[in-house]
């Protein structure tokens, strides 16, 4: 898919069918992660990888996600989950950028699943806190995003539909009043 392509057509996607990410698919999406840009070149992001049917069911259950409309990522054959070292930080300006660097990688992985026909959802109503002592990780890293990644299913559930009614997926902003030009 052309990049132009696969940014108009990709979309949240909350239903997956069965099948699993092909390997390809995983290790080209990982490498579009790898490749992506961070301040001083730092690298922060960490990403963890889970296909267990067993291990989503329970990491779903003990990520305090808030709603049940997150509860969908049982279903999915795979997630991933993007953490940052914030060892690696660099902070300039008053900034930190780690949230930045593994936000881009993270989008990476997501676009160039979607350009193999992967849908995805970016979520962030879990409870850090629960999800990080479930995963056993360091002290210095941080929980940046989780996703499931799967073929989307033919048919949207319940969730999905609930959720396009407020937050509509080709809703955006007109140009005009995002963009100002100075010249
Ligand atoms: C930072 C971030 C957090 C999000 N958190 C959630 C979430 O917790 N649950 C969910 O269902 N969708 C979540 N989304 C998906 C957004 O609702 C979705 O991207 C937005 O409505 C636009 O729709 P689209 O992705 O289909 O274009 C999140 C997206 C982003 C970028």
């Amino acid at each position: 898919m052309e990049l132009m392509e696969t940014i108009l057509t990709r979309h949240s996607v909350r239903d997956f069918r069965d099948e699993p990410v092909p390997e390809e698919v995983l290790q080209d999406m990982l490498e579009a992660a790898r490749l992506a840009p961070s301040a001083q070149n730092r690298q922060p992001w960490r990403f963890i990888i889970l296909r267990d049917r067993e291990k989503i069911r329970s990491l779903a259950a003990n990520c305090g996600l808030i709603g049940l409309s997150n509860f969908f990522i049982k279903k999915a054959p795979m997630l991933v989950i993007a953490c940052a070292d914030t060892d690696k930080n660099l902070r300039v300006n008053g900034q930190d950028y780690y949230l930045v660097d593994t936000t881009i990688a993270f989008h990476q992985m997501i676009l160039t699943a979607w350009s193999h026909g992967i849908g995805s959802c970016w979520l962030a109503a879990f409870s850090e806190k629960k999800l990080k002592s479930w995963l056993q990780l360091p002290k210095s890293w941080r929980i940046i995003a989780l996703s499931p990644f799967g073929y989307p299913a033919e048919k949207t559930g319940v969730y999905s539909k609930v959720l396009k009614t407020f937050a509509g997926s080709k809703d955006r902003l007109p140009l005009e009043q995002i963009v100002r030009y100075l010249d």
